[in-house]
């Protein structure tokens, strides 16, 4: 029996993050010289079958010809994993990548690894919004491009509804991880000794992964020329040049998603990148809205001092933990900035390039989230308009820089 290999079988419901987890998984692995390789059903199925396998009730249990059909890719699939682990020495893991929701599935594959050694890691994620945000992902392969939007969505969630008639969760058996995978969290986990790269998986699998993170402040608006604050100002022109110039910059990096706050001025600083890059989607988050000034809303930090001395005193006392009356602190964003944090790391798949156009408060907090700052220390990062903070994280790496749009 080799001694340095792995199955690794991926469990859970569609859209809950399974082949994100695979891909990165993958990678990692791979760059610790570990020969890795996915073995994906649904690959395997959209490539054989010459008949459309997309509309739900071909998942219905129900449908034996469908059943089969995917039982036989299942098969396939492991056997293809097993030639591959079985070629030379080398250390190596097989990722088989489907649902394996149903004990029938999971014994057959146990059956099949009976002598070998077998790691499962069940995906789970019950955040009701990631869900739908990640099936409207789903939805825009080639393999709804038929459908209308809608039709679509219902199409997918019919699909979720046939896995859920047959999907019992990991509660006992082989080795097995369960995941939570928007919160990076192993939730319960059975696993023996004899797993190798056991060590690594489970830090990879709570450690936030980025390749490249261009962490952006939106560029001048007409708020920021008079000194107020908050609001929903347009860009000047200035700004609007610096945008051109950041989407210049990036010309020759394929960035496919953007997230910006819900402020016109963070959507605006993404547009000419968008235009210049068509596939470039613009995701909107609520989360990434710059901080909440309350009464202080668009005034100037000169007409604070006039008007309420007591805010401004109190705030450059404690800026980190000072809340604004009616408003926020840097304190009271913190949950809204791990989520949104969370999203993005979610959402944006196994993307090479990430980004995010947020504000002043927003971009301290995001950055501070990767690198360790003193929380009073975060109320006074530099957080200029003509530059970018380009971010790698990997259980391997750490790297944060300040660079300029041009
Ligand atoms: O001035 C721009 C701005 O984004 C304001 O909307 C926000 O209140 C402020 O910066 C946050 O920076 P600070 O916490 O340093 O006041």
């Amino acid at each position: 029996m080799l001694e340095n290999y792995l199955y690794i079988v991926m469990v859970g419901l569609p859209a809950r993050g399974k082949s994100t987890i695979a891909g990165k998984l993958c990678e990692s692995l791979r760059r610790d010289g570990i020969s890795t390789r996915i073995f994906n059903n649904g690959d395997l199925r959209r490539k054989l079958t010459k008949e459309n396998t997309s509309y739900p009730e071909f998942f219905d249990p129900r449908n034996k010809a469908g059943a089969a059909l995917r039982e036989r890719y299942a098969i396939m699939n492991l056997n293809h994993a097993r030639s591959f682990i079985n070629k030379g020495k080398k250390p190596k893991v097989a990722i088989i990548d489907a649902a394996n929701v149903s004990l029938k599935r999971r014994k057959m594959l146990c059956q099949g690894l009976l002598h070998d050694r077998v790691l499962f890691v069940e995906c789970i994620n019950d955040d009701h919004e990631i869900l739908e945000a990640n099936i409207r992902y789903k939805i825009e392969t080639p393999e709804f491009s038929h459908l209308p939007l809608e039709e679509a969505i219902s199409s997918f969630k019919k699909r979720i509804e046939y896995y859920e008639g047959i999907y019992t969760p990991m509660h006992t058996g082989r080795n097995f991880l369960k995941v939570d995978s928007f919160n990076y969290r192993i939730l319960k986990e059975e696993v023996n000794n004899d797993v190798p790269f056991i060590d690594r998986i489970r830090d990879f699998l709570v450690t936030p992964f980025i390749k490249n993170l261009y962490l952006i402040r939106h560029t001048e608006t007409y708020y920021n020329v008079e000194g107020r604050i908050g609001g929903d100002s347009e860009l000047t022109p200035k700004g609007h040049l610096q945008a051109e110039k950041l989407a210049e910059r990036f010309k020759s990096k394929r960035i496919p998603v953007i997230f910006t706050s819900a402020s016109k001025r963070a959507i605006q600083t993404s547009e000419p990148l968008k235009g210049a890059q068509p596939e470039c989607r613009v995701i909107p988050l609520r989360e990434f809205n710059e901080i909440n000034s309350g009464i202080c809303d668009s005034m100037t930090y000169k007409e604070i001092r006039e008007k309420m001395p007591e805010v401004a005193d109190a705030r450059k006392r404690n800026k980190y933990y000072y809340e604004y009356p009616q408003g926020e602190g840097y304190v009271s964003m913190e949950q809204r900035i791990e989520r949104g944090i969370k999203k993005v790391l979610y959402l944006s798949k196994h993307s090479d390039n990430i980004m995010i156009v947020g504000h002043r408060a927003v971009n301290r907090m995001i950055l501070s989230y990767f690198v360790y700052k003193r929380n009073e220390d975060v109320p006074y990062i530099y957080m200029p308009q003509d530059k970018y903070y380009h971010i790698v994280i990997s259980q391997n790496k750490k790297v944060f820089e300040l660079k300029k749009f041009s």
